[in-house]
Protein backbone atom coordinates (compact mmCIF):
# COMPACT_ATOMS: atom_id res chain seq x y z
CA UNK A 1 0.00 0.00 0.00
CA UNK A 2 1.11 3.54 -0.83
CA UNK A 3 0.19 6.03 1.59
CA UNK A 4 1.34 9.59 0.63
CA UNK A 5 2.23 12.57 3.45
CA UNK A 6 -0.53 14.58 0.77
CA UNK A 7 -2.05 14.18 -2.25
CA UNK A 8 -3.67 17.34 -3.89
CA UNK A 9 -4.82 15.56 -6.75
CA UNK A 10 -7.53 13.86 -4.87
CA UNK A 11 -8.52 17.42 -3.60
CA UNK A 12 -8.30 19.16 -6.89
CA UNK A 13 -10.14 16.07 -8.88
CA UNK A 14 -13.81 17.12 -7.88
CA UNK A 15 -13.18 21.32 -8.01
CA UNK A 16 -11.12 20.59 -11.46
CA UNK A 17 -14.30 22.36 -13.61
CA UNK A 18 -15.26 25.34 -11.44
CA UNK A 19 -11.33 25.80 -11.01
CA UNK A 20 -10.76 26.02 -14.52
CA UNK A 21 -13.91 28.43 -15.09
CA UNK A 22 -12.67 30.10 -12.87
CA UNK A 23 -9.10 30.58 -14.23
CA UNK A 24 -10.57 30.88 -17.49
CA UNK A 25 -12.80 33.72 -16.97
CA UNK A 26 -9.47 35.38 -14.89
CA UNK A 27 -7.70 34.76 -18.64
CA UNK A 28 -10.73 36.48 -20.55
CA UNK A 29 -10.91 39.37 -17.69
CA UNK A 30 -7.18 40.01 -18.52
CA UNK A 31 -7.36 41.78 -14.95
CA UNK A 32 -3.70 39.57 -14.23
CA UNK A 33 -2.98 40.69 -10.42
CA UNK A 34 -5.25 42.01 -7.73
CA UNK A 35 -8.73 43.46 -8.80
CA UNK A 36 -11.78 41.99 -8.30
CA UNK A 37 -11.41 38.47 -7.42
CA UNK A 38 -8.82 39.63 -4.72
CA UNK A 39 -10.95 42.06 -3.63
CA UNK A 40 -13.94 39.68 -3.36
CA UNK A 41 -11.08 37.15 -1.80
CA UNK A 42 -9.93 39.26 1.28
CA UNK A 43 -13.56 40.21 2.03
CA UNK A 44 -14.37 36.54 1.90
CA UNK A 45 -11.32 35.45 4.44
CA UNK A 46 -11.77 38.88 6.59
CA UNK A 47 -15.39 37.59 7.14
CA UNK A 48 -14.01 34.25 7.53
CA UNK A 49 -11.67 34.51 10.11
CA UNK A 50 -12.91 37.47 11.95
CA UNK A 51 -10.59 39.99 11.21
CA UNK A 52 -11.30 43.83 10.38
CA UNK A 53 -9.67 44.01 7.55
CA UNK A 54 -7.34 41.67 4.76
CA UNK A 55 -4.69 42.39 2.48
CA UNK A 56 -3.99 39.50 -0.05
CA UNK A 57 -0.25 39.66 -0.75
CA UNK A 58 1.93 37.58 -2.81
CA UNK A 59 3.04 34.99 -0.13
CA UNK A 60 3.09 34.22 3.99
CA UNK A 61 6.86 35.14 3.98
CA UNK A 62 5.94 38.76 2.12
CA UNK A 63 2.70 39.11 3.84
CA UNK A 64 4.77 38.82 7.40
CA UNK A 65 7.42 41.18 5.71
CA UNK A 66 5.00 43.92 4.55
CA UNK A 67 3.44 43.92 7.77
CA UNK A 68 6.65 44.77 10.07
CA UNK A 69 7.79 46.87 6.94
CA UNK A 70 4.09 48.86 7.86
CA UNK A 71 4.55 48.80 11.44
CA UNK A 72 8.12 50.68 11.24
CA UNK A 73 9.98 47.85 12.55
CA UNK A 74 13.56 48.19 11.91
CA UNK A 75 17.37 48.14 12.97
CA UNK A 76 17.56 48.21 17.18
CA UNK A 77 13.87 46.14 17.54
CA UNK A 78 13.77 43.22 19.21
CA UNK A 79 10.82 40.81 18.05
CA UNK A 80 10.31 38.00 20.43
CA UNK A 81 9.29 34.94 18.87
CA UNK A 82 9.50 30.83 18.40
CA UNK A 83 12.90 29.08 17.51
CA UNK A 84 10.91 26.17 16.61
CA UNK A 85 8.62 27.38 13.58
CA UNK A 86 9.21 27.62 9.87
CA UNK A 87 12.40 29.86 8.92
CA UNK A 88 10.63 32.90 7.00
CA UNK A 89 9.06 33.56 11.31
CA UNK A 90 12.62 34.74 11.94
CA UNK A 91 13.93 35.37 9.01
CA UNK A 92 11.93 38.22 8.17
CA UNK A 93 12.33 39.69 11.15
CA UNK A 94 15.97 39.78 10.98
CA UNK A 95 15.54 41.11 6.69
CA UNK A 96 14.77 43.95 8.12
CA UNK A 97 17.38 44.51 10.40
CA UNK A 98 15.74 43.99 13.59
CA UNK A 99 16.64 41.12 16.28
CA UNK A 100 14.81 38.14 16.91
CA UNK A 101 14.82 37.13 20.26
CA UNK A 102 13.71 33.34 20.99
CA UNK A 103 11.46 31.83 23.40
CA UNK A 104 11.41 28.17 24.09
CA UNK A 105 8.40 26.18 23.21
CA UNK A 106 5.77 24.25 25.42
CA UNK A 107 6.74 20.29 25.03
CA UNK A 108 3.02 20.01 25.16
CA UNK A 109 1.61 22.00 22.14
CA UNK A 110 5.01 23.10 20.05
CA UNK A 111 4.34 26.11 20.87
CA UNK A 112 5.79 29.32 22.25
CA UNK A 113 5.77 28.92 26.25
CA UNK A 114 3.70 31.73 27.58
CA UNK A 115 6.15 31.54 31.06
CA UNK A 116 8.88 32.09 29.53
CA UNK A 117 7.83 34.59 27.17
CA UNK A 118 6.90 36.58 30.48
CA UNK A 119 10.49 35.83 31.45
CA UNK A 120 12.29 36.97 28.22
CA UNK A 121 9.51 40.46 27.98
CA UNK A 122 11.05 41.21 31.80
CA UNK A 123 14.63 40.58 30.53
CA UNK A 124 14.69 42.53 27.34
CA UNK A 125 14.14 46.33 26.44
CA UNK A 126 12.75 47.65 22.93
CA UNK A 127 10.43 45.25 22.40
CA UNK A 128 8.18 45.52 19.27
CA UNK A 129 6.32 42.59 18.93
CA UNK A 130 5.66 39.44 20.23
CA UNK A 131 4.88 36.99 17.24
CA UNK A 132 2.99 33.52 18.60
CA UNK A 133 3.13 30.83 15.87
CA UNK A 134 -0.17 28.54 15.33
CA UNK A 135 2.14 25.76 14.43
CA UNK A 136 0.25 22.83 13.14
CA UNK A 137 -2.58 24.21 13.03
CA UNK A 138 -3.69 24.20 17.35
CA UNK A 139 -3.91 28.11 18.43
CA UNK A 140 -1.08 29.34 20.88
CA UNK A 141 -2.07 30.26 24.74
CA UNK A 142 -3.23 33.73 23.16
CA UNK A 143 -5.27 34.29 26.42
CA UNK A 144 -1.85 34.54 28.55
CA UNK A 145 0.04 36.14 25.37
CA UNK A 146 -2.23 38.92 24.55
CA UNK A 147 -2.78 40.09 28.51
CA UNK A 148 1.16 40.00 28.74
CA UNK A 149 1.32 42.03 25.09
CA UNK A 150 -1.06 44.08 27.00
CA UNK A 151 0.83 44.43 30.31
CA UNK A 152 4.07 45.08 28.53
CA UNK A 153 2.71 47.65 25.45
CA UNK A 154 3.98 44.93 22.84
CA UNK A 155 1.88 44.13 19.92
CA UNK A 156 0.85 40.60 19.40
CA UNK A 157 0.91 39.60 15.43
CA UNK A 158 0.34 35.97 15.16
CA UNK A 159 1.86 33.85 12.46
CA UNK A 160 -1.24 31.81 11.79
CA UNK A 161 0.27 30.65 8.13
CA UNK A 162 -0.42 27.17 9.50
CA UNK A 163 -4.01 28.01 10.98
CA UNK A 164 -6.88 29.67 8.46
CA UNK A 165 -9.77 28.70 10.31
CA UNK A 166 -8.23 27.43 13.61
CA UNK A 167 -10.37 28.60 16.40
CA UNK A 168 -9.43 29.97 19.83
CA UNK A 169 -11.34 31.23 22.82
CA UNK A 170 -10.67 34.41 22.21
CA UNK A 171 -11.72 34.11 18.52
CA UNK A 172 -10.11 33.00 14.87
CA UNK A 173 -6.37 32.16 14.29
CA UNK A 174 -4.35 35.45 13.05
CA UNK A 175 -7.69 37.90 14.18
CA UNK A 176 -7.04 37.61 17.93
CA UNK A 177 -4.20 40.03 18.12
CA UNK A 178 -3.27 43.46 16.41
CA UNK A 179 -2.44 41.62 13.21
CA UNK A 180 -2.15 38.17 11.58
CA UNK A 181 -1.06 36.18 8.41
CA UNK A 182 -2.05 33.77 6.28
CA UNK A 183 0.32 31.64 4.30
CA UNK A 184 -1.41 29.55 0.81
CA UNK A 185 1.22 27.70 -0.13
CA UNK A 186 -0.25 24.62 -1.97
CA UNK A 187 0.38 21.83 0.87
CA UNK A 188 -1.14 24.18 3.45
CA UNK A 189 -5.04 23.64 4.46
CA UNK A 190 -6.15 26.39 2.20
CA UNK A 191 -3.50 25.80 -0.47
CA UNK A 192 -3.72 28.02 -4.26
CA UNK A 193 -1.92 27.03 -7.09
CA UNK A 194 1.63 28.70 -6.72
CA UNK A 195 2.71 30.86 -3.89
CA UNK A 196 0.36 33.31 -2.51
CA UNK A 197 -0.47 34.51 1.28
CA UNK A 198 -2.81 37.13 3.73
CA UNK A 199 -2.12 39.93 6.04
CA UNK A 200 -5.31 40.75 8.54
CA UNK A 201 -5.66 43.52 11.05
CA UNK A 202 -7.75 45.44 12.89
CA UNK A 203 -6.75 48.83 12.21
CA UNK A 204 -7.95 50.39 8.94
CA UNK A 205 -4.81 52.59 8.85
CA UNK A 206 -2.15 50.03 9.23
CA UNK A 207 -4.51 47.90 6.53
CA UNK A 208 -4.25 50.94 3.84
CA UNK A 209 -0.48 51.33 4.66
CA UNK A 210 0.13 48.05 3.94
CA UNK A 211 -2.07 48.06 0.76
CA UNK A 212 0.31 50.95 -0.50
CA UNK A 213 3.79 48.66 0.70
CA UNK A 214 2.34 45.35 -1.06
CA UNK A 215 2.27 47.80 -4.24
CA UNK A 216 6.07 49.88 -3.58
CA UNK A 217 4.06 52.23 -1.14
CA UNK A 218 2.14 54.06 -3.08
CA UNK A 219 -1.46 55.10 -3.11
CA UNK A 220 -1.70 57.49 -6.38
CA UNK A 221 0.27 55.44 -9.40
CA UNK A 222 3.79 56.66 -9.84
CA UNK A 223 3.70 59.01 -6.25
CA UNK A 224 5.58 56.69 -3.66
CA UNK A 225 4.53 57.71 0.08
CA UNK A 226 6.52 55.12 1.03
CA UNK A 227 9.27 52.59 0.18
CA UNK A 228 7.42 49.43 -0.65
CA UNK A 229 7.73 46.51 -2.36
CA UNK A 230 6.04 44.01 -5.02
CA UNK A 231 4.11 42.04 -2.91
CA UNK A 232 1.01 41.94 -4.65
CA UNK A 233 -1.12 38.24 -5.04
CA UNK A 234 -2.34 37.30 -8.84
CA UNK A 235 -5.56 37.18 -9.78
CA UNK A 236 -5.35 33.34 -10.64
CA UNK A 237 -4.27 32.50 -7.18
CA UNK A 238 -7.44 35.17 -5.33
CA UNK A 239 -9.51 32.64 -8.23
CA UNK A 240 -8.81 29.32 -7.62
CA UNK A 241 -8.29 30.80 -3.00
CA UNK A 242 -12.18 31.48 -3.82
CA UNK A 243 -13.56 28.58 -5.24
CA UNK A 244 -11.79 26.47 -2.34
CA UNK A 245 -12.22 28.64 0.57
CA UNK A 246 -16.15 27.64 1.22
CA UNK A 247 -14.64 24.06 1.68
CA UNK A 248 -12.11 24.73 4.02
CA UNK A 249 -14.18 23.74 7.11
CA UNK A 250 -15.97 20.57 5.99
CA UNK A 251 -11.90 20.11 4.76
CA UNK A 252 -10.69 20.40 8.59
CA UNK A 253 -13.82 18.38 9.86
CA UNK A 254 -12.46 15.61 7.09
CA UNK A 255 -8.32 16.14 8.76
CA UNK A 256 -10.22 16.25 12.66
CA UNK A 257 -11.78 13.07 11.74
CA UNK A 258 -8.36 11.30 10.97
CA UNK A 259 -6.92 12.74 13.64
CA UNK A 260 -9.09 10.96 16.09
CA UNK A 261 -8.87 7.97 14.07
CA UNK A 262 -5.77 7.76 14.44
CA UNK A 263 -5.93 8.71 18.19
CA UNK A 264 -8.07 5.49 18.59
CA UNK A 265 -5.73 3.45 16.47
CA UNK A 266 -2.41 4.20 18.40
CA UNK A 267 -4.38 3.70 21.64
CA UNK A 268 -4.99 -0.68 20.78
CA UNK A 269 -1.19 -0.43 20.76
CA UNK A 270 1.53 0.54 23.54
CA UNK A 271 4.05 2.22 22.02
CA UNK A 272 6.71 4.73 23.35
CA UNK A 273 5.22 7.57 21.18
CA UNK A 274 3.18 10.74 22.13
CA UNK A 275 0.23 11.83 20.72
CA UNK A 276 -0.70 15.25 19.37
CA UNK A 277 -2.46 17.52 22.55
CA UNK A 278 -6.03 18.91 21.89
CA UNK A 279 -5.46 21.71 24.50
CA UNK A 280 -8.35 23.63 23.31
CA UNK A 281 -11.22 20.38 22.80
CA UNK A 282 -13.23 20.68 25.33
CA UNK A 283 -13.90 24.85 24.69
CA UNK A 284 -16.59 23.73 21.80
CA UNK A 285 -14.98 25.21 18.89
CA UNK A 286 -15.01 22.63 16.22
CA UNK A 287 -11.99 24.18 14.77
CA UNK A 288 -9.98 23.85 17.84
CA UNK A 289 -7.44 22.44 15.92
CA UNK A 290 -7.27 22.19 12.15
CA UNK A 291 -4.18 19.57 12.06
CA UNK A 292 -2.37 21.30 8.95
CA UNK A 293 0.08 18.72 10.18
CA UNK A 294 -0.58 15.25 12.43
CA UNK A 295 2.62 15.17 14.63
CA UNK A 296 4.14 12.19 16.16
CA UNK A 297 7.09 12.26 19.19
CA UNK A 298 8.45 9.33 18.43
CA UNK A 299 12.06 7.98 20.07
CA UNK A 300 14.26 6.31 17.27
CA UNK A 301 12.96 9.38 14.80
CA UNK A 302 14.91 9.14 12.02
CA UNK A 303 15.24 5.07 11.98
CA UNK A 304 11.50 5.12 12.36
CA UNK A 305 11.05 7.41 8.73
CA UNK A 306 13.55 5.43 7.09
CA UNK A 307 11.01 2.07 8.04
CA UNK A 308 7.86 3.73 7.12
CA UNK A 309 9.46 5.03 3.83
CA UNK A 310 10.75 1.38 3.09
CA UNK A 311 6.69 0.46 3.73
CA UNK A 312 5.92 3.30 1.09
CA UNK A 313 4.79 5.95 3.64
CA UNK A 314 5.37 9.20 3.28
CA UNK A 315 6.03 11.76 6.36
CA UNK A 316 8.13 14.54 6.90
CA UNK A 317 9.78 16.48 9.47
CA UNK A 318 9.29 20.00 10.61
CA UNK A 319 11.29 21.55 11.56
CA UNK A 320 15.17 19.22 11.73
CA UNK A 321 16.58 22.29 13.49
CA UNK A 322 15.21 24.67 15.79
CA UNK A 323 16.43 28.26 14.27
CA UNK A 324 19.25 29.18 17.04
CA UNK A 325 20.42 26.05 15.20
CA UNK A 326 20.73 27.51 11.92
CA UNK A 327 23.76 28.66 10.40
CA UNK A 328 22.55 32.02 9.63
CA UNK A 329 21.34 32.69 12.71
CA UNK A 330 24.76 32.12 14.64
CA UNK A 331 25.28 35.86 14.69
CA UNK A 332 22.46 36.21 17.04
CA UNK A 333 24.57 34.50 19.61
CA UNK A 334 22.79 31.57 20.66
CA UNK A 335 23.80 28.25 21.89
CA UNK A 336 23.15 24.33 21.83
CA UNK A 337 21.10 23.89 24.67
CA UNK A 338 19.64 27.45 25.10
CA UNK A 339 16.02 26.11 23.83
CA UNK A 340 15.80 22.39 25.24
CA UNK A 341 12.28 21.52 24.15
CA UNK A 342 12.66 23.23 20.64
CA UNK A 343 15.99 21.13 20.33
CA UNK A 344 14.56 18.16 21.83
CA UNK A 345 10.85 18.76 19.40
CA UNK A 346 13.29 18.93 16.43
CA UNK A 347 14.72 15.93 17.54
CA UNK A 348 11.99 13.70 17.77
CA UNK A 349 9.02 14.87 15.87
CA UNK A 350 7.51 13.26 12.81
CA UNK A 351 4.32 14.47 10.83
CA UNK A 352 2.56 11.53 9.46
CA UNK A 353 -0.15 11.67 6.40
CA UNK A 354 -3.00 13.41 7.49
CA UNK A 355 -5.22 14.66 4.61
CA UNK A 356 -9.08 14.87 4.23
CA UNK A 357 -9.24 11.84 1.59
CA UNK A 358 -6.91 9.33 3.44
CA UNK A 359 -8.87 6.09 4.17
CA UNK A 360 -9.01 4.05 7.17
CA UNK A 361 -7.17 1.35 5.72
CA UNK A 362 -4.49 3.49 4.89
CA UNK A 363 -4.27 5.07 8.36
CA UNK A 364 -4.33 0.98 9.78
CA UNK A 365 -1.32 -0.21 7.69
CA UNK A 366 0.51 3.48 9.02
CA UNK A 367 -0.06 2.37 13.03
CA UNK A 368 0.51 -1.17 11.75
CA UNK A 369 3.80 -0.10 10.37
CA UNK A 370 4.56 1.79 13.33
CA UNK A 371 3.85 -0.85 15.78
CA UNK A 372 5.82 -3.22 14.04
CA UNK A 373 9.03 -1.26 13.75
CA UNK A 374 8.57 -0.59 18.12
CA UNK A 375 7.73 -4.06 18.60
C1 LIG B 1 4.78 28.90 10.28
C2 LIG B 1 5.01 29.46 8.89
N1 LIG B 1 5.33 30.75 8.75
C3 LIG B 1 5.51 31.29 7.54
C4 LIG B 1 5.41 30.55 6.39
C5 LIG B 1 5.72 31.18 5.08
O1 LIG B 1 4.70 31.09 4.13
P1 LIG B 1 5.01 31.01 2.58
O2 LIG B 1 5.62 29.69 2.28
O3 LIG B 1 3.66 31.19 1.94
O4 LIG B 1 5.93 32.13 2.24
C6 LIG B 1 5.06 29.19 6.48
C7 LIG B 1 4.86 28.36 5.28
O5 LIG B 1 5.66 27.62 4.83
C8 LIG B 1 4.88 28.62 7.77
O6 LIG B 1 4.59 27.32 7.91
Amino acid sequence: MQVPLLDLKLQYAPLKRQMLAEIEAVADSQTLILGPKTEQLEKAVAEYCGAGHAIGVSSGTDAQLVLLMALGIGPGDKVLTTPYTFFATASCIARLGATPVFVDIDPATYNIDPAKLAEALNQTTNDKAIIPVHLYGQCADMAAIVELGQTHGVPVLEDAAQALGAQHPLGGAGAIGEAGWFSFYPTKNLGAFGDAGMVVCRDAALAAKIKALRNHGMETRYYHQWIGGNFRIDAIQSAVLGVKLPHLDAWSAGRRARAAYYRAAFARHELPVTLPAEVFADRGLPNHHIYNQWILRAPRRDELRAHLAKASIGSEIYYPLALHQQECFRYLGYREGDFPESERAARETLALPIFPELTEEQQDYVVAQIAAFYR
